[in-house]
């Protein structure tokens, strides 16, 4: 029976990194479910969030995702093509967490990704993969950090990217903007799930968390 852990939190807290940092670890796939909802955002193109949902729907019923390999060399692909770096810009995240909103999206994205899951064992990175996705997850985590430790990050992360980031401060409400709207939409809302180990990374480098996951982790499997 395939083990799941979950990572959740906020833009810009470090989750994909530890998250696969993480799965490398305990040789598991992992699971980066923003870049799935980057890539949606993508295919829909501009405004594709205004779209009617019948169209929205059809055109989502034609993807398909696919999760191969483990740890650092794992491959996540929609419709064949790799969901790699080129999508982690702060204006697909934006895209993103509109699309995000929309239940037909996140039907067929949560089907998806819970298909992957009872296939084989991964560490599984988002908003809702405690809380709605992985009820049963062996393992949840909630990760946070205060904004501007968060705004920091994320200008570091696109900087070693090769993009040029926005401004820190513009950063800063950027991340607040799609934070809001992460945390007050109806479905699915960014929240710890009940049984989450709460983390605050604020004070803490990434070792100092690697280490924590970790160690909760073999715990808990
Ligand atoms: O994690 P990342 O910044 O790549 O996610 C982009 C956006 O995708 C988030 O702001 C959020 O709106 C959406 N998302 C989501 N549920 C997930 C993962 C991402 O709603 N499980």
């Amino acid at each position: 029976m395939p083990a799941v852990i979950t990572l959740d939190g906020p833009a810009g807290v470090g989750k994909t990194t530890l998250a696969r940092r993480l799965a490398a670890a305990l040789g598991v796939a992992f699971l980066d479910t923003g870049a799935m909802y980057r890539a949606v955002a993508m295919s829909l193109g501009e405004n594709g969030w205004e779209l009617p949902e019948a169209e929205i729907a059809e055109r989502l019923s034609r993807l398909c995702f696919s999760l191969h390999g483990s740890g650092e060399e794992t491959a996540l692909a929609m419709d064949g093509f790799a969901l790699g770096d080129e999508l982690r810009s702060e204006e697909v995240g934006r895209w993103a967490s509109l699309v995000a909103r929309l239940p037909v999206v996140r039907q067929c994205l949560v089907t998806a990704q819970r298909q992957m899951g009872s296939a084989k064992s991964l560490v599984a990175e988002g908003r809702d993969m405690g809380s709605v996705v992985f009820t049963q997850a062996a393992c949840k985590f909630f990760l946070d950090a205060r904004p501007e430790v968060r705004a920091l990050r994320r200008y570091h992360q696109l900087l070693s990217l090769g993009q040029t980031p926005q401004p820190l401060e513009e950063l800063v409400e950027a991340l607040r903007i799609r934070d809001e709207q992460d945390r007050t939409r109806p479905i699915s809302p960014l929240k710890p799930a009940e049984d989450a180990i709460i983390v605050d990374t604020s004070d803490l480098d990434v070792e100092e968390v690697f280490a924590q996951l970790q160690a909760q982790a073999a715990a808990c499997l």
